[in-house]
């Protein structure tokens, strides 16, 4: 269970955040859409602390941390409960994919070496790679860069999993094997998972839950067919309209998300 209550962020002059209220519960998966520069990547590195807020309270599975008073304990604890997939895959480029998985195993939760092996070897077969084991980052495609680090976090068995746009510097070609990957595991693990994407057709299919974003403020949310057919705000409507793949379709009310299934 996430709850993130008031939570306020500021660069400078530049007010992002503006007062974040929302309840995830265990499990969900929710996506969030909105407009380029509305605040979406900056709450999702606020909720594990990447950056920091001026102001506000999130609950993670019983971790509280208040903005004005947190301490590097409170960072950590939450740091243990959430894994982040950027755009950029961040994996380290001098090591092969099976030393990728395996470091935080051995640095973070100091696993013997042998067991982080096995863990490793079984990640690698889930995320359809277990050929590239001895290979190094730089010789493997984007969307397979992309699969070991979402393997990565998998391996480390985190309870929520926060994506970036994790297919966003990615060919179109490219982009249905991670997609295929996160739905998935939507589908076989129990993991809460908030996904920041502007791929709306995919959203649609693995979300329980749509939140749309729009300077810095939560304008609208609820089950995806109403989000992409039934928006309620003008300025949700709006953005729709910009995306090709949106389709004003009734079907969307019986559409049942992966999670639920
Ligand atoms: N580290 C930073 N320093 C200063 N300004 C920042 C920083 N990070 C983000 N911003 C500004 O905060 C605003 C929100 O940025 P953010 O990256 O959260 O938007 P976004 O909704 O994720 O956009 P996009 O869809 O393009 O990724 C933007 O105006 C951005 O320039
Ligand atoms: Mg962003």
């Amino acid at each position: 269970m996430i709850i993130v209550e008031d939570l306020y962020k500021t660069f400078g002059e530049l007010q992002v955040l503006k007062g974040i209220n929302c309840h995830i519960k265990k499990g969900e998966i929710v996506s969030i859409i909105g407009p380029s520069g509305t605040g979406k990547s900056t709450f999702l590195r606020c909720l594990n602390y990447l950056e920091r807020p001026e102001k506000g309270t999130i609950i993670m599975d019983g971790c509280k941390i208040k903005a004005r008073s947190c301490t590097k304990k409170d960072i950590y604890e939450l740091r243990q409960k959430t894994a982040m997939i950027f755009q950029n895959y961040s994996l380290f480029y001098n090591k092969t994919v099976e030393e990728n998985i395996m470091l935080p195993l051995l640095t973070v939760q100091k696993k013997k070496k042998q067991e982080a092996a096995v863990i490793s070897e079984n990640i690698l077969r889930q995320i359809g790679l277990p050929d590239k084991k001895r290979s190094y980052p730089s010789s493997l495609s984007g969307g397979q860069q992309q699969r070991v680090g979402i393997g990565r976090a998998m391996a480390m068995k985190k309870e929520i999993m926060l994506f970036d746009e994790p297919t966003s510097a990615l060919d179109p070609a490219l982009r249905g094997e991670v997609l295929d990957l996160i739905r998935v595991l939507a589908e076989t693990r129990n993991t809460t998972m908030i996904i920041v994407t502007h791929e709306i057709a995919f959203a649609e299919k693995i979300s329980d839950r749509i939140i749309y974003m729009d300077q810095g403020r939560i304008m609208e949310e609820g089950p995806a067919w109403q989000i992409l057919s039934e928006p309620k705000e003008g300025r949700t409507k709006e953005f729709l309209k910009n995306y090709i793949d949106y389709q004003d379709s009734s079907s969307r009310r019986n559409s049942v998300p992966f999670s639920a299934k």
